[in-house]
């Protein structure tokens, strides 16, 4: 495996165009985007976010995303990627965002590098400029099986800590859902866990991912039908 996110936004409803376009849709009206913001992404992963924001809007400027791991089987259009972690990033270059997006990455930053990140970006960022930080909502209805939902329980309480961290540094301004009708086969549901797509999966032993899977073929029936749910909350 490349790297513990490789398989995160690799083929599954987390990549699909569809995904993408009714978030960037939502995105774009609830953050009234308009085509002259720079936007940066954090931890874009492949870029489908940016690609579909910038297609969507017909920015004026590439916007940027700073992405450590380099995905050679997706070459994003109309968007530039920096191949580095955010903190260097920010040390090496001085451009200035509108808009900075922070879309299920900052748990995976040490608290080091979040303190780095919440002081640095302030140089980057324009006085109105917005920081959104997107994370799975606490309620989520994405199929289980024990071990992995205690693991997803212990990582959303994180997530408290990532908002007090974040109120501690900028004005949370205003927050939404973003519900994703997700319709995938069972089958297709357990070659993701295989793959452990999701970080909470990712220490899990082989024995354990197995039961799990069983757990699942169990309890749940061949077609899978569930809203993914985001929580999208806006600073400045
Ligand atoms: C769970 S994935 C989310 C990807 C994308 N934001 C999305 O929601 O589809 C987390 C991403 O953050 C990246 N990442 C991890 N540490 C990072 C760091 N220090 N700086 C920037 N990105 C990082 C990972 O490589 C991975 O692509």
């Amino acid at each position: 495996m490349n790297s513990p996110c490789y398989n995160w936004d690799r083929s599954s409803w987390l990549s699909s165009k569809e995904y993408f376009q009714e978030l960037s849709n939502q995105l774009i009206e609830f953050l009234d985007i308009t085509e002259d913001k720079k936007i940066l992404d954090v931890g874009c992963g492949r870029g489908h976010l940016l690609e579909t924001l910038a297609l969507n809007l017909n920015l004026i400027n590439q916007p940027v995303g700073v992405e450590p791991v380099k995905h050679d089987d997706f070459i994003p259009q109309n968007i530039k990627i920096f191949h580095s972690p955010v903190n260097s990033f920010l040390n090496e270059n001085n451009s200035q965002f509108d808009l900075v997006i922070l879309k299920q990455v900052l748990h995976l930053l040490t608290l080091e590098e979040r303190k780095n990140f919440y002081h640095d970006i302030k140089n980057h960022i324009n006085e109105d400029a917005y920081i959104v930080f997107i994370h799975m909502n606490d309620q989520t209805e994405i199929p289980l099986f024990p071990l992995m939902e205690n693991k997803l329980n212990q990582s959303l309480k994180t997530h408290q800590l990532l908002l007090d961290e974040l109120t501690d540094n900028f004005h949370l301004i205003k927050f939404e859902n973003f519900n994703f009708n997700v319709k995938i086969s069972l089958e297709e549901y357990l070659e993701m866990i295989r793959n452990r797509y999701m970080t909470v999966l990712l220490d899990l032993k082989e024995k354990e991912i197995e039961e799990g899977i069983d757990f699942i073929k169990n309890n749940y029936p061949n077609q899978l039908v569930f809203q993914d749910t985001l929580t999208i909350k806006v600073f400045n």
